[in-house]
Order: structure tokens, then C-alpha cells, then sequence
């Protein structure tokens, strides 16, 4: 994955495309770069190896290179190394077109050799280098039009792209393509400016068309055109974004991750609220009726990471609450497995980013398999939200962290809101306990910011595993839902190895890692599994473990075995993954500060996975 950005306009464009690329630095940050040109000067390439800080050193926070009209990338390697070699922007062998591109060429190897044939050779083992070529190639051959050469090259291309491109031949004019990678043109006075999300621009304006699939943009200054891949203009509307630029800032935390950590009582109200109107849910805005729900005979949830945890926890509730079959997979699985799926079925792909690769194809195999299906997607207008038959979209916000918190907690809440939706259309449940259950969902943010308000204790505890090697979650039934992200959490921010068991399945196995001082955290909120979970976790107490427990208040036996507690307040059992999840966060946070690491950016990690 990666992060793009351009301008065309009367200012200096290289401080904005840096401050542009520093906001979508989540996206990829192995290297960087920007192209700038002005008038019919040459295009000028400034690329670096590492994160922007070190091109924003060499051009001096982008002073050094004058122009008004340019092009950035912020890399996440998928071919070719790290390097600055690799680095975008790539430019064609006489320099005529330059371009940064995010996305993955799959027949590139092909292009290079109808390329080389051509005369055409190569300096970078990337497939951005093969892509820009082609454009050049088709540019020479074809009308000498940027578009025609672009669309052209689209239709020989396959895989996923989104392109800014600058032509020599055309002074402070952008060119721009998009495939299955997003790609958005924010429109101000005298001024366009292209982004692969909304932050990057959001400083400069509030305007932005969304590019979509096969679609392509021509930028110059503040005119904007667009065409489909037949070269012909298409007209499209503008979307005002709501959201502030303070919104996609720390907002004075140390990090993204505690920011998001802490706005997760606002996202979850906010994604209650869309749905919850005068005590009843309202599932009109995702656009599913009451009659279509009766008709779902099956339930597919697919996702990847926190968002496939998401499902977990779904799966326990909804088949407890509506009784329907419900079934959990990874996209990366369900899209190669040849499952195989009732028609009359529904597949939920949940998604932060909309943009997920092996969750797009997932979604689009269970379209041609005839399922309808059901995005719960936090970006506006991403691949999957434009593609599903239907959106609920949770309102977390922006999300930079790398790891997620409060889409996953977003996330959550709209899968109970249809769970119990679902269970009262259904008949499984009579209208007291719909009442008590959308009552008791409103109060989830006010009790998470009632966990929020306790984390210095955590924070204590947390230091002090700093040091650990292995960490085990353990859990039942929805516990174990939960204990799937408390471990993809810990591992994923403090780099220290933990698993996540299903409590009764320790036995046959894994329960011969526990050592002298293993952390066990043992996941204890479903009343009816406590007393077999706390006695998965004496077993490994017994051979060595150290214990922490994450409960619910009232359970206060639990310290009697349990050498660290933590309470979460009292909810309905279905709901307990929203309060459990938190102190989780908070410690895996907190290991990860205490080891003075990179929390909002985790190695080997990027915020959206658009390849496979
Ligand atoms: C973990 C994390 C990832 C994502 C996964 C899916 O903290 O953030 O596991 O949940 O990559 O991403 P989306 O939800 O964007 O499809």
C-alpha cells in the first residue's frame, strides 16, 4: 500500500505535497518522493529511502524545489526492495513522463518484455518503472494525448493502480487513473490537489470527487476533468467531507493509538446513533428491510485481522440471538477455497480501510456466486462500500494508527445492531428484550469511557510485562472472540510472541509452553464459562503462569486466583467483547511505550493491506 498525493495551482507545490504525504504516511512508509515541475522547466525527481523525514531533509522541508505543480508517493514495498532506486516517482527512459503509482501490476512481466522489444530498458526491479514505460510507449505511439495514452495503457494493464502522472509536454497539468486502489481530486480556488485519502487535503479543502474504478482525471489548476476508459469526458459530482482537518491530527496525544483508543465512546455513539432512532433500529440508511432480513437462510462473515475478530464475536451473537448459521472466514481463504455458499445466504465483509485486497475479492467472488452482500466499512466511498449491494458504514472517523482500535470498536456495534435487529424480525426475541437490549447498547460508550478513566493502573501492569517473550489470551465462547484481539494487538505493537487459545483447547497442546512467569491473560465476562475458564487458567498456574484476568466488577473472586484484575463494568453478555477489548488495548499500547517502540507504526505493517 501506498500514499499519493498532487497539486496544480499558483503555490509552491513541494511543502504541500510533504505536509499531503506526512498525513498519509500510515499508508506505506519504506521511502519516499516527489516530482516537481513548473512552466516547461524540466520535471524534477527528489526520492528517499526511509520515512519522509528524510526527503523532507533533503529538499529542505520541499523549499528547495520550486514549482507549481507536482506529484508525491509514500511507499510500502511490494515489488522490488526498499530503496531509493525503487522509490517513486519513476520516470521513463527520455524523461517525458514521470509518475508514482499505488497498487500491483500482475502482468508486468509481460509489459516489460512487449516494452524491451521496443527499445526500452530498465533501472528498478518495480512494477511502477513497467507501468510508467507503458504510458510513455502508448504517448509515442498513439495521438500524442495524455489521455489517450492513458487509457490505452488501462486496458493493458491488469491488477490494481491508481496513477498520477506528469507530462512534460504539459506544464502544470496532473494526470490521473484509478483501479481497484483509491484515488480522490479535492478541488479549490485556482488549485486541484489528488490524494489517496481525504486527510491529506482536507487542510486546503472540503470539496472531493471520488475516483472511481476505470475512471481517470485531468488536473489543472482548478479545472478538473474527468473520463472513462473510453477517453470520453464524464461528468461527476463533488461530496463534501464533514470532518475536520483536527480530526486526522493527535489532537495533543502522544500517539494516534491512545487518541483512537479514547475516541472510541464517540465512535461507537455515532455508529449507535445512525442506526437507533427513538429506541428502535432503523436499518433503513443501510438499506435492508425488515422482509429481506426474514428472508437470509445464512450468514457468511468475511474479513481479515481485527476486522474477521469483528465476525467472531458476530457469529456468538447472532446464532445465539437470531439462531441463524452463521459462518466465519478469512478473505484470504474464502476467496480461493471454492466454498460453498447457499444462494439465498448473506456475506458481510466488514472493513476499516474499504480498501482491503483479499476482502474486495472475497466480496466480489460471493457477488458472482449470486449472495447479496453487506459492507460494514468505515471509508466513505472506498472499493468495498462502492461495491457491496449494501453499506453500513461506522462512524469512527479517520483511523491512523496502524493497529485499530475504534473501528474494531465501531465495527462491533453495528454488527449488534443488526444481530438484534435480525433476532427481533425474526421473532426470536419479543419487544421487552429488543427494549433492553438497544437500552443497553446506548450505554456502552459511557461505560468504556468509565474503563478509560482507570488506565493507570494498566499502565503499571503493562510496564512491567515489557520484558515478557510470550503472552497467552485464553478464553470461551465470546471470550475467546475477544482474546483473538488481545493477542493480535499485543503482537502486533510490542513484538512479543502471543497466541490466542480457545480455553478448553490449551489441553491438547499448547499448554506445554507455559513456563516459569508465562503471562496468561484470561478473558472471564460470559457468566456461564467463568468457572471452566478459571480453572484453563489455574492449570497453567500450576505450571508456572502468571495470571491476569479481565472481568466483569462483581466477579471479585477472581483475585483469589489471579495475580492481576481487571474490571470491566456489568453489560449484557453479548456486548461484553466492546468492554472487554479496551484494558487489552491499553496494555498492548502500554507494553509498546514501555519498550519505546513505534506504536502508531509497527513494523512490517501497513494501515491498509491492498495486495494479497
Ligand atoms: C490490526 C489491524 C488489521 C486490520 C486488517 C483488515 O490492528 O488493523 O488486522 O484489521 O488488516 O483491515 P481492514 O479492516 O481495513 O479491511
Amino acid at each position: 500500500m501506498c500514499g499519493i498525493v498532487g497539486y496544480s495551482g499558483l503555490k509552491q507545490a513541494a511543502p504541500i505535497l510533504l505536509d499531503g504525504l506526512a498525513r498519509l504516511e500510515y499508508r506505506g512508509y519504506d521511502s519516499a518522493g516527489i516530482a516537481v515541475r513548473d512552466g516547461d522547466g524540466e520535471i524534477k525527481v527528489v526520492k528517499a529511502k526511509g520515512r519522509l523525514a528524510v526527503l523532507a531533509e533533503k529538499t529542505d522541508s520541499g523549499k528547495a524545489l520550486l514549482g507549481r505543480c507536482g506529484v508525491g508517493h509514500t511507499r510500502w514495498a511490494t515489488h522490488g526492495a526498499p530503496s531509493e532506486i525503487n522509490a517513486h516517482p519513476h520516470h521513463s527512459d527520455d524523461g517525458n513522463v514521470v509518475g508514482i503509482h499505488n497498487g500491483i501490476i500482475e502482468n508486468y512481466k509481460e509489459l516489460k518484455e512487449l516494452l524491451e522489444k521496443n527499445g526500452y530498458s530498465f533501472y528498478s526491479s518495480t512494477d511502477t518503472e513497467v507501468a510508467i514505460k507503458l504510458i510513455d510507449y502508448y504517448y509515442k505511439k498513439g495521438s500524442g494525448s495524455p489521455i489517450d495514452a492513458l487509457t490505452r495503457a488501462m486496458t493493458r494493464i491488469t491488477g490494481s493502480y491508481s496513477f498520477a502522472i506528469l507530462f512534460k509536454d504539459f506544464p502544470d497539468e496532473i494526470f490521473a487513473a484509478r483501479k481497484d486502489s483509491p484515488l480522490i481530486v479535492g478541488v479549490g480556488d485556482d488549485e486541484s490537489f489528488l490524494a489517496s485519502d481525504v486527510p491529506a487535503i482536507l487542510k486546503y479543502t472540503r470539496s472531493v470527487y471520488y475516483i472511481g474504478n476505470y475512471e481517470i482525471a485531468h488536473l489543472s489548476g482548478g479545472k478538473v476533468d474527468f473520463y472513462n476508459i473510453d477517453g470520453e469526458r464524464i461528468e461527476k459530482e463533488p461530496s463534501e467531507i464533514s470532518w475536520d482537518a483536527a480530526t486526522a491530527e493527535k489532537a495533543g496525544y502522544e500517539h494516534f493509538m491512545i487518541k483512537e483508543i479514547h475516541e472510541q465512546p464517540e465512535a461507537v455513539k455515532n455508529t449507535l446513533s445512525s442506526v437507533i432512532h427513538d429506541g428502535k433500529i432503523d436499518l433503513s440508511s443501510v438499506g435492508i428491510t425488515d422482509e429481506e432480513l426474514k428472508s437470509i437462510s445464512t450468514i457468511y462473515i468475511v474479513a481479515c485481522g481485527s476486522a474477521y475478530h469483528v465476525g467472531a464475536v458476530m457469529q456468538y451473537v447472532i446464532e445465539d440471538l437470531a439462531g441463524i448459521p452463521v459462518r466465519v472466514e478469512l478473505a484470504s481463504e474464502f476467496r480461493y477455497r471454492k466454498p460453498v455458499l447457499d444462494k439465498s445466504g448473506l456475506c458481510i465483509i466488514i472493513s476499516q480501510s474499504g480498501e482491503t485486497a483479499d476482502s474486495l475479492a472475497a466480496l466480489r467472488e460471493a457477488k458472482s456466486r449470486g449472495l447479496r452482500t453487506l459492507a460494514i466499512v468505515n471509508v466513505v466511498g472506498s472499493s468495498i462500500a462502492r461495491e457491496a449491494d449494501n453499506v453500513f458504514y461506522t462512524l469512527a472517523g479517520p483511523e491512523i494508527a496502524v493497529a485499530t482500535t475504534k473501528a474494531y470498536s465501531a465495527q462491533l456495534v453495528a454488527g449488534y445492531t443488526f444481530a438484534v435487529q435480525l433476532a427481533y424480525v425474526l421473532g426470536r426475541i419479543d419487544e421487552t428484550k429488543y427494549e433492553d437490549l438497544i437500552a443497553e447498547l446506548l450505554t456502552l460508550p459511557e461505560k468504556i469511557e468509565t474503563i478509560l478513566e482507570d488506565k493507570e493502573r494498566l499502565q503499571w501492569f503493562a510496564a512491567k510485562q515489557s520484558s515478557s517473550t510470550d503472552i497467552f489470551f485464553i478464553g470461551r465462547g465470546i471470550d475467546y472472540a475477544i482474546s483473538l484481539e488481545g493477542s493480535l494487538k499485543m503482537k502486533e505493537i510490542s513484538y512479543i510472541h502471543s497466541e490466542s487459545y480457545a480455553a478448553g483447547e490449551l489441553k491438547h497442546g499448547a499448554i506445554s509452553l507455559i513456563e516459569d512467569g508465562t503471562l496468561v491473560v484470561g478473558c472471564l465476562t460470559q457468566s456461564e464459562l467463568y468457572e471452566k475458564t478459571v480453572s484453563n487458567m489455574v492449570e497453567c498456574q500450576s505450571r508456572g503462569a502468571y495470571l491476569m484476568a479481565v472481568t466483569t466488577a462483581g466477579n471479585y473472586n477472581t483475585e483469589d486466583i489471579a495475580d492481576f484484575t481487571v474490571y470491566i463494568p456489568e453489560t449484557d453478555s453479548h456486548f461484553a467483547a466492546s468492554l472487554a477489548v479496551v484494558p487489552l488495548q491499553l496494555m498492548s499500547y502500554y507494553v509498546s511505550l514501555a519498550k519505546g517502540l513505534d506504536v502508531d507504526k509497527p513494523r512490517n505493517l501497513a494501515k491498509s493491506v491492498t495486495v494479497e
